[in-house]
């Protein structure tokens, strides 16, 4: 099968997303830009195609997908009851990365919600995914576009990494703006609860509607005994080949300094995800008269080079959201045996250092790959 991509052109042409609309009504799989990963889309009202997703993929049948809809007019199309929270959450967060789940109808594709009573909802508010809502007329289900256990993908090439030749239709429209997959919460639950962290977190929520949310790490008696009540976060996720190492800020070292002495001890093929205002207080150091050797003398002794991954100005927590599954897959092309990246701290942060923490930490894996 040849992948035909298409390019999105600004301002956006309706036309062209009339093909692949139109694919997906029928039954295909079409990969597509949202604002926070690219999806591998599927229409939710078809049995046969939302399997074709899993297979694709590798992914396990336990694990449901969000359905993606254009607006809270839609949401009846596979929610059987709406719980009050969600127009007021929807006001203030949608369209946008929040995904509600909620009381599913019964006539919707179990493989949708891998038999569960709840359905996932999102309204993405990229205007790409939205022009193929709305070409397509189904509710589309949209996993992120990558093959099960690998990084998310943020650009059209990723999508390409793992499903050229197996998809009609790619829709490249450069980079996600998020990076990171939505922010998932349970309105079935009282008081309602993050299933999966995101951009929006819980204390966004609780600022903007006075609705309060219990972190996701707060787990209730039942989820400790039984099933995760969000069935991929148990999963192993967003792993590179290359061994992940999180550098953080010490209280008497900064960001550079913590670098510098992680890459002081090892000989190994090294990566580094950073800042460029980090690295070049890093290079700084390296080529320094107060260091024993110069930056030459030392990158021959490694005899393999630092391999570099950096984003634009200073230490930024969205810039480096924005870049992270990139950065994970371009130094893993790269064949190096250990990225070393940089860690955040506080609330705001909790996403990043999830997706960063199943990168790094392999003790954390359970199950098959999801
Ligand atoms: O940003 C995103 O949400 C992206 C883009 C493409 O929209 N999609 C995405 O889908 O990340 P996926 O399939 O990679 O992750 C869906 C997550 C999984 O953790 C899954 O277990 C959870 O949502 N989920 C889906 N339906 C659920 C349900 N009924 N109850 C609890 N969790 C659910
Ligand atoms: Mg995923």
């Amino acid at each position: 099968m040849n992948t035909e991509i298409i390019l999105v052109k600004h301002p956006l042409d309706p036309a062209s997303f009339r093909r692949p609309g139109q694919a997906l009504a029928s039954g295909r799989i079409v990969g597509f830009p949202t604002e926070t990963v690219y999806g591998l889309g599927a229409s939710a009202l078809l049995p046969d195609a939302v399997r074709e997703i899993f297979r694709l993929k590798g992914r396990p049948t336990d694990n449901p997908l969000i359905v993606h809809l254009l607006s809270a007019a839609d949401v009846n199309q596979v929610a059987e009851s709406i719980p009050d929270a969600f127009h007021t959450l929807y006001e203030a967060f949608s369209p946008g990365p929040l995904t509600y789940v909620m009381p599913r109808r019964p006539d919707i594709p179990d493989e949708v919600t891998a038999g569960l009573s709840t359905v996932a909802v999102r309204f993405p508010s990229q205007p790409a995914a939205r022009a193929l809502l709305e070409a397509a007329g189904v509710p589309v289900v949209a996993p992120s576009a990558n093959l099960s256990g690998r990084p998310s993908p943020t650009r059209a090439r990723h999508v390409l990494d793992d499903f050229a030749g197996r998809i009609p239709f790619l829709i490249d429209d450069g980079p996600c703006e998020v990076g990171l997959e939505s922010t998932v919460i349970d309105l079935t639950s009282d008081p309602i609860r993050i299933l999966r962290p995101g951009k929006i977190t819980a204390g966004n929520i609780f600022e903007q509607t006075g609705i309060p949310v219990v972190s996701w790490q707060e787990k209730t008696d039942k989820e400790k005994n039984g099933r995760p009540s969000s069935p991929g976060t148990k999963y192993r996720h967003y792993a590179p080949r290359a061994r992940v190492v999180i550098v953080l800020p010490g209280t008497d070292a900064t960001i550079a300094e913590a670098f510098l002495t992680e890459i002081d001890k090892e000989r190994a093929s090294i990566g580094l995800f950073l800042s460029e205002e980090t690295w070049d207080a890093i290079r700084e150091r390296l080529t320094s008269q107060s260091c024993h050797e110069d930056w030459a003398e030392r990158e021959k002794k490694r005899q393999v080079p630092l391999n570099l991954y950096t984003y634009e100005g200073g230490r930024d927590l969205t810039r480096a959201m924005h870049h992270l599954f990139d950065a994970l897959r371009t130094l893993d092309m790269r064949a190096v045996d250990i990225i070393y990246a940089e860690g955040f701290d506080g609330e705001e942060a909790t996403a990043y250092m999830d997706r960063l923490s199943k990168a790094a930490d392999v003790s954390e894996m359970t199950g098959e790959p999801g």
